[in-house]
């Protein structure tokens, strides 16, 4: 156990149970880089203010930058320590002596550890909007190559009406478009440098709070202290968003998952991406696919864990935060992990031509095109819906198809029907007739791929 940053109060040691209960750095750790960074910015700002001595200043950031390389270098263990943040001080304590004992002046490991996590925050968001901007390029990419491949819709999983494939794949780039709306949203409110708030009601000394966050790449500063200290909705932010986009990619699992089963037989998931049985040799299973649907559970476990822990705290820090961290180290390494096998998986997957023209037979998913057919010719909705639905029920007596019935067939429900009828019974050129704003005609999800292609470059994160 080493020296605490609080020893001088105490007058027993830590019994060593509580201590490894205490300590937080077997994952902290993982904020080194960050915790170094803003210490150097707070040492170089105490300095201009006159706080502590330029050479001081010097002294403490070159040690700083040491022990930044020995961590890096994996030179440091990290056993026996509280955290993160009293290791880098013990080390500069250890190397620099009483001058290392000035940095921590005008701060607490209170607005510290918030520091930390909003830096750490910061660069995961990144990350994580340039990796759903790589899963929503894929699926543009598949969009475009299979533009003509015309499937079953479904509503309650019973084949519904005909749609484009694309149609169906970029219904997963607008929801992917939300997500990374709200990774933004989060971003900002993650944006704000809490430093100066220390413990939690600021400090007296004349910091400058402003040359803190501009050095740090920070937008605004905390306008309070003790809500500085204590606020932690940015990490809910965080991994509410990405349990949303974690439903999104569990949705799309599934999908593949349906689509690669030999029922449905629409997919082949590369054997790359694929497992094997150990008893059943003919078994090929989407266990990745299966992995990013179960992965969700935790990020939502994530989610109640923190807005749980969080709720009943009073102003200002308590320890319970420290349970924030592993919630959001976890969510952030599930949600990385999960976009880019899922991009993989998107480029890699191919389409079963054959057995998906075969799905469009069956499941009548014309006949709601010939009950607007008929509508055109004159026949109120209601009506029409009624004689198609008799129609139906002709053609699964007959064992028919809607477009192997011969007209003489279809006049028997109504004389309006004429030869042109044919045209809304076939599913492609049903898909054909959906020009509509936000339909599935060809040219109008032509359209939304390129506008998609375009705003998605012209996006600057
Ligand atoms: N390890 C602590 C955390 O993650 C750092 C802050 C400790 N502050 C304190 N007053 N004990 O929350």
């Amino acid at each position: 156990m080493k020296k605490k940053v609080w020893g001088g109060r105490f007058k027993q040691r830590l019994d060593p149970l509580a201590d490894k209960f205490n300590s937080s750095i077997h994952f902290d750790k993982r904020l080194y880089p960050y915790d170094i960074k803003g210490s150097i910015a707070h040492c170089r700002m105490l300095a201009k203010k006159g706080i502590i001595r330029e050479d001081e200043a010097k002294k403490i950031i070159d040690a700083l930058n040491e022990i930044k390389d020995e961590l890096d270098k994996g030179k440091i263990s990290f056993g026996g320590y509280e955290d993160i943040h009293s290791l880098v001080e013990d080390r500069l304590i250890e190397k620099i002596g009483d001058i290392g004992r000035k940095l921590h002046t005008a701060r607490s490991r209170n607005d510290q550890v918030s520091l930390d996590t909003r830096m750490f925050l910061k660069d995961a968001i990144e990350d994580v909007l340039k990796k759903i901007k790589i899963l929503q390029l894929a699926l543009i990419e598949k969009a475009e190559e299979n533009i003509d491949i015309v499937i079953p819709g479904y509503t309650h999983l019973q084949r519904a009406q005909p749609v484009l494939l694309s149609h169906h794949l970029m219904a997963y780039y607008e929801m992917l478009k939300r997500d990374k709306e709200r990774f933004r949203e989060c971003r900002k409110r993650t944006d704000i440098m809490p430093l100066g708030s220390a413990a939690l009601s600021g400090t007296s000394f004349d910091l400058d709070r402003d040359m803190v966050r501009e050095e740090l790449g920070f937008k605004e500063i905390s306008r309070n202290s003790m809500d500085a200290v204590s606020d932690r909705d940015f990490i809910i932010d965080f991994i509410y968003a990405s349990s949303m986009l974690m439903m999104h990619l569990s949705r799309l699992s599934e999908e593949l998952i349906i689509w690669s089963t030999q029922e449905f037989g629409f997919i082949d998931i590369p054997d790359s991406f694929a497992t094997g049985s150990s008893i059943m040799p003919q078994k090929k299973n989407p266990d990745v696919l299966e992995l990013i649907r179960g992965k969700t559970g935790r990020v939502y476990g994530s989610l109640i864990s923190v807005l749980t822990m969080m709720k009943g705290l009073p102003l200002t820090y308590n320890k319970d935060m420290q349970e924030d961290k592993e919630p959001l180290f976890d969510t952030y390494d599930t949600i990385k992990d999960c976009l880019e096998i899922m991009e993989r998986l998107i480029r890699n997957i191919s389409f079963r031509r054959e057995r998906i023209k075969d799905a469009l037979r069956g499941g009548y998913i014309t006949a709601t095109d010939l009950a607007e057919y008929l509508v055109k010719k004159g026949v109120p909705f209601r009506t029409s819906h009624e004689i198609v639905g008799r129609i139906v029920l002709y053609a699964i007596e007959k064992g028919k198809e809607l477009m192997e019935l011969s007209l003489d067939e279809l006049k028997g429900f109504s004389d309006l029907i004429e030869e042109d009828v044919y045209e809304w019974l076939d599913p492609i050129k049903s898909v054909e007739k959906k020009e509509i704003y936000g339909g599935t005609g060809p040219k109008h999800v032509r359209r939304m791929i390129e506008e998609a292609k375009k705003e998605i470059l012209e996006e600057d994160e």
